[in-house]
């Protein structure tokens, strides 16, 4: 029988036991964490997710500081507002919703971050000390989708020590820090990309694949070795014909109702990996709280 792994039920856990957490914080020194969101412009995929992390963040008992900045808001505005929230002590987290607008580097402001407010963990310092840290995740602030998905492969109790596992997509956001922390986990890591030559033989002797390529259903059935861990971290918009009718539908980067036959676990789209990231936020932004406790 085939797992589903359901990112739902595992995310509201873990947004419960953060409330809870967050309840006891409160009633031990009166204070909450702060998380600033940052938005500039208005695509509307970013507009989605800001309004999905600011409800979560405020139902933990987060306190959100909004700001949602013009299109045409200049670097040097927008440092200047990193910089003022580096400085708030009301402001634990700090997350700036990516894409930005081309005219402004996202590497420069994503490293004027205070590396202690990095809800996003996507600062220098964040993505080194994941890369050298041997100890537990505990105190790390990490991205938070990569976390998500070990978060998943863990509650499924299977040892990951030695597993063969494959990284499919080597973005800064997922796919790299995805390997660090299976290779924290002592997997044998490969990561392929869109270079990578014969990327089917590959996921053929994973244990594990991990797809967050952004290319619809591109992981068929017949690249999946029977039994093997599946974690699609794909959204994909496609249009499909349902009854003479295109209809717009969300699906992976994995065939889904070919690898399901195969998978002995598998995440669904949607209804995985999605709802993990926000919990994840949460995670960070309360874990920045404490640390500022110590
Ligand atoms: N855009 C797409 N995913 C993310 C994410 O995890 N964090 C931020 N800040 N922007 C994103």
């Amino acid at each position: 029988m085939t797992t589903l792994i359901n990112g739902k039920e595992i995310a509201q856990n873990l947004r419960d036991s953060i409330k809870k957490e967050i309840e006891d914080l409160k009633s031990e020194i009166g204070k909450v964490p702060g998380l600033a969101v940052v938005q500039v412009g208005n695509v509307a995929a970013s507009s989605i997710y800001v309004k999905a992390k600011t409800k979560s963040a405020k139902e933990v008992g987060i306190d959100v500081i909004d700001h949602h900045l013009p299109e045409k808001t200049t670097q040097e505005e927008l440092l200047k507002i990193i910089q003022s929230l580096n400085n708030q002590d009301n402001v634990n987290g700090i997350l700036v919703q990516l894409p930005l607008p081309k005219h402004i580097n996202e590497q420069i402001i994503l490293d004027s971050i205070h590396p202690n407010k990095d809800a996003d963990g996507f600062h220098p310092l964040n993505v080194g000390k994941l890369s050298i840290a041997s100890n537990n995740n505990e105190n790390l602030l990490i991205p938070c989708t990569p976390y998500g998905c070990l978060i998943m492969l863990k509650g499924l109790g299977v040892e990951l020590s030695g597993k063969n596992a494959v990284v499919i997509g080597r973005s800064n956001i997922i796919g790299k820090p995805m390997a660090q922390l299976l290779l924290k986990e002592s997997c044998t890591v490969t990561i392929a990309h869109s270079k990578t030559k014969d990327i089917q033989n590959i996921c053929q002797k994973a244990d594990i694949i991990v797809a967050a390529v952004g290319v619809p259903k591109m992981v068929k059935g017949n690249w999946i070795q029977k039994d093997a861990i599946v974690i699609d971290v794909g959204i994909n918009r496609i249009e499909v014909e349902i009854e003479g009718e295109i209809k717009n539908k969300l699906v992976g980067d994995v065939n889904f109702d070919e690898a399901k036959l195969i998978a002995s676990a598998i995440t669904p789209v949607p209804g995985g990996v999605g709802p993990m990231t926000i919990a994840c936020l949460l995670r960070n932004t309360t874990m920045a709280f404490k640390n500022t406790l110590k």
